[in-house]
């Protein structure tokens, strides 16, 4: 450790703590009472991809009504696994079983109890809300007033009824993802996936869907598993399971996780704060310490955990 000096310097924060949400869980102990056992049942999943392993051996369970979070950095095997539940992927090896029914044997009646919201847009731009939606429902063989009801009800749970006859080419990035949000709630699903539902939003957009979640799980005790790279949105889960190359790193609260994996801060001078900065973000062994959100600030100073 030195004192900073003139050589450029860089901040490099693991865990960025956001902001305290403003929403407050109706009950904020009941991921700690759960109704039903683990509604998501994941036991020693592997894929691999053309010799290359996506997943290797992760287990976790996620609780009725919980907000579980699957963290981690790019290429990790978020999406690989997000696609195993959601069944479009059948695992290498292991088991993926929601509310009693496996992803590899029943696919047809897991998808019955899943809403699924993918990270690329699958909204139709030159329809309107309500015909997205009408659409959705056909494909879920709603029909009739049954359906029509459903419609009004999704678009005023996302804030878009007065929008309702407009292109959702029309629609901010914001309204677009809330719009594929009702399209995933439209058949009533037990269990909601989304895999980065927030990639492209503004922070303000971003803060509403995970407030939308958060109600979701509240009111509706929706089973809610959500995959993000970015630590101020995993704060906001019940429980994290992080990935890093494939593995589970680590499994838990926000807190307990935060208290297991926050450590020191060790500032470093250099003379070239960028090729210091660049190599730290490079990843590091397997382990959940060496997972980080990694932010710095010109002109300051450079830490890194290690
Ligand atoms: N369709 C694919 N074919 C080959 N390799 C893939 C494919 N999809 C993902 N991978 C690889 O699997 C690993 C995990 O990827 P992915 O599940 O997309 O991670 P994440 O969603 O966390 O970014 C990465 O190394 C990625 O390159
Ligand atoms: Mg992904």
């Amino acid at each position: 450790m030195s004192k900073p000096s003139t050589a450029r310097q860089f901040q490099i924060k693991y865990l960025v703590v956001s902001k305290a949400p403003d929403y407050v869980a109706l009950d904020p102990q009941h991921s700690a009472v759960p109704a039903i056992p683990a509604v998501i049942s994941v036991q020693d999943l592997v894929h691999r991809y053309e010799g290359r392993t996506a997943l290797n051996g992760v287990s976790f369970d996620v609780r009725h009504a919980e907000l579980f979070g699957l963290l981690g950095p790019n290429g990790s095997g978020k999406t690989t696994m997000f696609r195993i539940l959601s069944t479009l992927m059948v695992a290498g090896g292991g088991r993926a079983v929601i509310m009693g029914f496996d992803a590899a044997k029943e696919p047809d009646a897991l998808r019955r109890q899943i809403g699924v919201v993918f990270q690329a847009q699958s909204i139709d731009l030159k329809l309107t809300a309500a015909e997205n939606l009408w659409h959705q429902g056909h494909l879920y063989g709603l029909r009739g007033t049954t359906l029509k009801s459903r419609i009004a009800e999704m678009l005023a749970r996302v804030g878009l009824s007065d929008r309702a006859k407009e292109k959702a080419e029309t629609f901010s990035g914001g309204m677009q993802r809330r719009l594929e949000l009702a399209k995933g709630l439209l058949h009533h699903p037990a269990v909601l996936l989304l895999d980065e539902p927030t990639t492209g939003l503004d922070p303000g957009a971003r803060r509403d869907l995970w407030q939308y979640l958060q109600i979701l799980r509240d009111e509706e005790r929706v089973t809610v598993i959500v995959t993000t790279h970015l630590m101020e949105e995993a704060e906001r889960c019940d429980r994290l399971a992080i990935l890093n190359e494939g593995k589970l790193v680590a499994l838990g609260t926000p807190a307990e996780l935060k208290r297991e994996i926050g450590g020191d801060v060790i500032l470093l001078d250099t003379r070239d704060a960028e090729s210091m900065a660049e190599r730290a973000r490079r990843p590091g062994p397997s382990r959940a310490g060496k997972w980080s959100s990694l932010h710095y600030r010109r002109g300051r100073s450079f830490s890194r955990r290690d």
